[in-house]
């Protein structure tokens, strides 16, 4: 996914001018959405961060999901390219689905948002991408409720690399949680997630 890093500023962000290649037709086979659906834990009425939503690949489907479960769910879809939205919404025309709030922007935003008011953040593919991880944690902390929990989805440095970053920027999942438990985290569990990826949840403490 991540082939031409060269023009970006801090060489890492995913190519806004590449957005197509998010929604390419064999990434549901490779990352079904309905695997970090069911990871994420959802109930009724939940509110959802999607911090580097991009073009809503999993925004998208977890907005769907939380209006099949009731009336009361939104989303907010955050991402610092404001470009990924005009794909997000180019979906939306006759889906049924919760509200998604899109939000131009990145950690700074985070912490202007209320406090504690968030019950699920999902990060997908894009927590290598972010330079100041420790703000970021603490942004996360912030928005999220006592309880809330944090679904961060990235390549793991094991993984294939016929898709996705190369090996030096992706993260070492220990390392992830351990940040995430002196960010105010807890109950950090680290998993293998599709073929190529790992996962981290964790608990609000
Ligand atoms: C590889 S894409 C993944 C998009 C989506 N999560 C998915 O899995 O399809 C990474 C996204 O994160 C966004 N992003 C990267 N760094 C960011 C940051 N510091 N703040 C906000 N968004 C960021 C990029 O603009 C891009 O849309």
């Amino acid at each position: 996914m991540h082939q031409e890093h060269h023009h970006c500023s801090h060489g890492r962000l995913f190519p806004a001018e590449a957005a197509a290649r998010l929604d390419e037709p064999t990434r549901k086979s490779r990352q079904p959405p309905e695997t970090l659906i069911g990871l994420l834990d959802l109930f009724s009425g939940a509110k959802v961060l999607d911090f580097g939503a991009g073009t809503g690949f999993f925004a998208v489907p977890i907005a769907q999901h939380l209006r099949k479960l009731g009336a009361n769910g939104k989303v907010w879809a955050v991402d610092s390219q404001p470009a990924m939205f005009d794909h997000l919404r180019a979906k939306l025309a006759g889906l049924d689905l919760a509200p998604i709030e899109t939000l131009v922007g990145s950690t700074d935003e985070l912490l202007q948002m209320e406090a504690g008011n968030i019950d699920r953040v999902l990060l997908a593919n894009v927590l290598h991408e972010v330079p100041d991880r420790p703000k970021l944690y603490a942004a996360l902390a912030h928005i999220l409720a006592p309880q809330g929990l944090v679904l961060i989805v990235d390549w793991h440095p094991e993984g294939s690399t016929d898709h996705g970053p190369p090996k030096e920027h992706r993260l070492d999942p220990k390392s992830v949680g351990e940040s995430l438990s002196q960010s105010g985290f807890n109950r950090i569990e680290i998993s293998p997630c599709f073929s190529d990826h790992y996962s981290v949840r964790a608990i609000r403490s």
